[in-house]
């Protein structure tokens, strides 16, 4: 009886210890992940605000109002990369998200355009953009439909960076 309840415990003590390994290892996985996407600039091309100065943290990640215009290919709009399931990427898989950063693929077969960097992020190792997919699916879910892509000829309604040919006047500091 003693040897039984000894084992039980040890037992009890192993499996709640290897419960707190997973969920560390978890905690770990999720730190890393945020680590990479801070110093990958995401937030720069993914977060509304961040190219007027003024990033909105209360819908981080869910979708820039400005477009990068590609010459010949249409503007482009960082989308929303939070798990709301209509508006963001909240249907993707674990597995699509890593195909995406790793070859540009969303799931519906098209090709992003070159302006999101996946060809840099085809660079990751598994373990880290996997890392990048687990805290992105962590992420708080924001309702925000970004609107695009456009075709090249099609009229754009968010603000655009555009690529001038040389001659062109800076622009003032707006109002
Ligand atoms: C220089 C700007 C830029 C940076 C930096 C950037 N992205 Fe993007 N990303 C974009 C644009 C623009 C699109 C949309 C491209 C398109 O529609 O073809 C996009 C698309 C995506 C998509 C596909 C979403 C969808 O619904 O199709 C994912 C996922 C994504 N980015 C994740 C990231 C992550 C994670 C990082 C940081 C590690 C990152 N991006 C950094 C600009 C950027």
């Amino acid at each position: 009886m003693f040897r039984l309840s000894v084992r039980l415990a040890f037992f009890a003590a192993s499996a709640l210890g290897l419960h707190a390994s997973i969920a560390a290892a978890d905690d770990a996985q999720t730190a890393r992940g945020e680590y990479l996407v801070t110093i990958g600039g995401c937030n720069d091309c993914h977060t509304p605000g961040y190219f007027f100065g003024n990033p909105d943290s209360s819908r981080f990640l869910g979708g820039s109002d400005v477009g990068f215009e590609l010459p010949g290919q249409g503007v482009f709009v960082g989308r929303n990369i939070t798990p709301d399931k209509e508006t963001g990427i909240g249907s993707w898989t674990r597995e699509q998200i890593v195909t995406a950063l790793q070859t540009g693929q969303r799931p519906d077969g098209r090709l992003l355009a070159p302006i999101m960097p996946w060809h840099a992020f085809a660079q990751l190792t598994e373990e880290d953009v996997t890392s990048i997919a687990v805290f992105l699916q962590s992420l708080k879910p924001v309702s925000h439909q970004i609107p695009g892509p456009f075709k090249p000829g099609e009229k754009v309604s968010t603000f655009m960076m555009r690529i001038l040919p040389p001659g062109e006047t800076a622009a003032a500091a707006p109002k």
